[in-house]
């Protein structure tokens, strides 16, 4: 039976409907595999251990979208599954626990099938060298897998994470804006033309033959650390107590939302030292809550008043979906210029993983780093000088204080 989040033995997940187990804790502890720790990116994971090559990596810092691939899990806060694009260098595979994980091989292959989307952008011309397209087609798939019907703005916002440097992006996003939900007659008819289409068997389930480690991989055994405890607390209260239980003596202990801060200090840091533990924030339904304000009266983290509320770890593009509702209602318009800022963070795999409190810590840490988040949050009342964060509250003119903090 596989063991689940919490239980200190392995982690359980799937990458293109296969099964995966990877020890939670240390390397070589008599588990089911070895060589994956918790600086071992997902990215690196797919190549090295699964020999899933079609996920690329270039920059290895979320900035060109080689390496996107579809992350399927069920949002703590509100049980629903939710699909999205998320940047594989980025991901430290210890978070990964129960997410589904689709990559280009998964979708669609020579042998099966291919998937619309990748049938589409060979069709029209949209990828020359090739380097760039897995992450094309994976950034294109998961909009249609979240959003179903989709519109020609959409597609070029979603593709603001992925960068080709041989094709030229027109036909790549002809290509993709085939699949507006109001495409005219004249793209339905080039569309029928497309004969892979037909044959296409959606998700195959993978070409590539899985395995257990990449014995004897220079790069795997590099990635491997005797420092290595990951927690994915369920509860605020068990990340509270993993919290005080593993900051005993001058062990470093790192809080890790999206992980995107990798340039800065995130787990996955090329340059820093790895700490001796890590806590997960993905999985407490808490930090992940957006409250609307019509539901403040039953908020479990503030009662004094109907308000919008964010969890700590809300990620930066749930905040603007989030927004963009709230800018509709009364007292909440200004939420639309938010919206505007937001949207000017990085890119969308990058706004899918970071949260606002991840942005802010950064901000904090490193005072000469860029914060669009930051504006906002202080308009909010939340920016603050203590570390640790909770939540925020949107209202304007708010005189309470929304500041919670991790005691
Ligand atoms: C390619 C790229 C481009 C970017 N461009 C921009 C930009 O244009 N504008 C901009 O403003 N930002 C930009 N960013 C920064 C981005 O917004 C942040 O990396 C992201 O929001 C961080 O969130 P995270 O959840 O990934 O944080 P993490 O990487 O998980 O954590 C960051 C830090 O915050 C701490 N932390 C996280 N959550 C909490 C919490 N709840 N309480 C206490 N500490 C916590 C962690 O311990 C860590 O020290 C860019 C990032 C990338 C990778
Ligand atoms: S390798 Fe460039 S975003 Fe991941
Ligand atoms: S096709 Fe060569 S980088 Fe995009």
């Amino acid at each position: 039976m596989p063991a689940s989040a919490g239980d200190g033995t392995a982690l359980i997940f799937s990458v293109n409907n296969q099964p995966q187990q990877v020890l939670k804790r240390s390397a070589n502890d008599g588990g089911v595999t070895s060589d994956v720790t918790s600086t071992t990116t997902l990215a690196d994971y797919l190549r090295l251990h699964q020999q899933l090559p079609g996920t690329k990596t270039m920059c290895r810092e979320g900035m060109c979208g080689a390496c996107v691939v579809t992350v399927t899990s069920q949002n703590p806060a509100t049980g629903q599954m939710e699909s999205r694009a998320v940047n594989s260098c980025m991901v430290p595979i210890k978070a990964c626990q129960d997410w589904q994980i689709e990559t280009v091989e998964g979708i669609g292959n020579r042998r099966d099938g291919y998937h619309p989307v990748q049938a589409r952008l060979a069709h029209m011309n949209g990828t020359q060298c090739g380097y760039c397209s897995p992450g094309m087609v994976m950034s294109m798939y998961s909009l249609l897998k979240s959003n179903g019907k989709v519109s020609p703005e959409e597609v070029e916002q979603a593709m603001d994470g992925n960068l080709c440097r041989c094709t030229g992006y027109r036909p790549i996003l002809d290509a993709f804006k085939t699949f507006d939900k109001d495409a005219d007659d004249k793209t339905k008819r080039l569309v029928a033309d497309i004969e892979e289409t037909a044959g296409c068997h959606g998700r195959s389930g993978g070409s590539c033959q899985p395995t257990v480690a990449c014995a004897g991989c220079p790069r795997a055994a590099a990635l491997t650390s005797a420092k290595d405890d990951w927690r994915l607390p369920t509860t605020l209260q068990q990340a509270l107590s993993d919290l005080s239980n593993m900051t005993v003596g001058d062990k470093s202990v790192r809080l890790v939302a999206g992980n995107t801060s990798m340039h800065a200090s995130g787990v996955l840091d090329k340059y820093d030292a790895p700490s001796d533990g890590y806590i997960s924030l993905l999985k407490i339904p808490e930090l992940r809550a957006i409250k609307r304000p019509a539901n403040g009266s039953n908020c479990r983290i503030i009662h004094d008043a109907p308000r919008a509320v964010f969890g700590a770890a809300v990620t930066l593009s749930e905040l603007i979906e989030e927004l963009k509702l709230l800018s509709k209602t009364a007292g909440y318009r200004h939420c639309a210029e938010m919206v505007k800022h937001l949207q000017l963070v990085a890119n969308t795999p990058v706004r899918n993983a970071g949260t606002w409190a991840g942005n802010l810590m950064i901000k904090r840490s490193e005072r000469d780093e860029r914060s669009n988040p930051r504006p906002v949050t202080t308009q909010a009342g939340c920016w603050g000088s203590r570390p640790r964060l909770h939540d925020f509250d949107l209202r304007m003119n708010s005189t309470s204080t929304s500041r919670r903090h991790l005691p």
